[in-house]
């Protein structure tokens, strides 16, 4: 299955770019063919001829070279590849990747690239942790691509920290593991997913506001696991503090209204997952200044709205309505109960009910034991991380496809 995938590596300029002349070798054995670009910096740790030689290939390394535009374009050399690796991938070519530069020849065929990227930092601790990579990491991550590693250990630098190169073994089960979903494990190509996550945060006044408690974990793991089953997935994301996951379009929202409205930006779909916690109602009037305690020590009162309930929007939606609706119900007690009575209201065609009460320790935590309700009936789910059941449901959601008729 490896064999005769294409990989273009693009090799940036750091100490670890000598790692990368051993992963030319190792991708070979596998029957792998390797083109290698490599960048003038790169140039001053490892040679242009020790990586033709273990590549097979001339090794790129200049946009301007007259010759090689001829014999093979900046485009055709980042399009003919199954899958684009960085490694070492430095903070200067994420930074670039990051904002769409493009002023050498690999940040040129990573910019014109139509094919997965996947990136193996490699830089000194502080770098990595820097404010600016920090948000470069996370801009790249939503645009998709892909990341293996940095390690954690010490540097040729001498400091110790996050920032290694992943070892060669760990990069290629990496690429090992993106050919195996390709080829065998995206079930859900072609399938459009939207999934909403976290709370919803409902203004009063500009420092005050009304919301649910939500680490929006659960609704994060189920849409990195179905864009890790090929679905092309948009999560809408209430404020959380998590990153997101590869290959996910994230929109971030504030108000249940603005979820609303971006949960139909991102019709039509083939599946909506509703997890996010979203608060029921909206004060009515929000106030433009912060509210003051007055002297006579009688609180505000407030007037509350209700809010859009979006999966029962969805789910009864009379053109582009989702082949398949999915909801939450987060219960304290008679969880069953309320939660097939939520189905029915909502109209949605499961519900995963789970049982949010404090002696259940499950609200931000990360394990959950969950029930799916379908038309079908009742299946209990084993306690598990956030991330099985995510993975289960994922794997659910394959099946419900496959049993559909053709
Ligand atoms: O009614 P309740 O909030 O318990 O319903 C929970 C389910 O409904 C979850 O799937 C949640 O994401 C969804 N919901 C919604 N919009 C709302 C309220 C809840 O999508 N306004």
């Amino acid at each position: 299955m490896l064999h005769n995938k294409r990989i273009l590596l693009i090799m940036g300029g750091g100490v670890a770019a000598y790692k990368s002349l051993d992963l030319i070798r190792r991708l070979r054995e596998r029957g792998m063919q390797v083109r290698a670009i490599l960048t003038r910096a790169g140039a001053e740790f490892v040679t242009p001829l020790a990586v033709a030689s273990l590549s097979g290939e001339k090794c790129y390394s200049d946009l301007f070279s007259l010759t090689d535009e001829a014999e093979m374009g900046h485009i055709r050399l980042s399009r003919e590849a199954d899958l684009v690796l960085v490694a070492p991938a430095t903070a200067d070519l994420m930074a670039k990747m990051a904002n769409g530069l493009a002023n050498d020849l690999a940040s040129t065929a990573l910019l014109a690239t139509d094919k997965q990227v996947m990136l193996a930092p490699a830089m000194n601790v502080q770098m990595w942790n820097n404010p600016a990579t920090r948000r470069n990491v996370e801009t790249l991550q939503s645009d998709g691509v892909l990341m293996v590693g940095p390690d954690d250990g010490l540097m040729a630098c001498g400091e110790t920290g996050a920032g290694r190169l992943s070892s060669v073994e760990d990069i290629l089960a990496s690429v090992d593991a993106f050919f195996t979903s390709e080829n065998a494990l995206r079930p859900l190509a072609g399938k459009k997913a939207l999934v909403t996550a976290g709370p919803t945060h409902e203004p009063i006044d500009p420092v005050r506001y009304l919301a649910n408690r939500s680490s929006g974990k659960q609704g994060y793991a189920i849409a990195a696991s179905l864009a890790a089953l090929g679905a092309d997935v948009t999560l809408v994301s209430g404020p959380t503090a998590l990153s997101t996951p590869a290959s996910v379009k994230r929109i971030d929202v504030e108000r249940a209204t603005e979820m609303a409205q971006a949960c139909d930006n991102a019709l039509p779909v083939d599946i909506a997952v509703c997890v996010a916690a979203v608060a029921d109602w909206r004060v009515e009037s929000e106030q433009s200044g912060k509210i003051k305690k007055t002297s006579d020590g009688v609180p505000p009162a407030f007037t509350f709205v209700e809010n859009p309930d979006i999966l029962a929007h969805l789910s009864g939606l009379a053109t582009d309505r989702p082949a398949l609706v999915i909801g939450f119900a987060a219960e304290t007690d008679n969880v069953l109960k309320r939660a097939k009575d939520k189905r029915q209201r909502k109209g949605c065609d499961w519900i995963i009910a789970n049982d949010v009460s404090p002696s259940s320790g499950i609200m931000g935590g990360d394990e959950t034991s969950v029930t799916l309700i379908t038309g079908d009936g009742l299946e209990q789910w084993p306690q598990s991380s956030k991330t099985e059941v995510a993975g289960n449901l994922a794997l659910r959601i394959v099946d419900y496809f496959s049993s559909l008729p053709s």
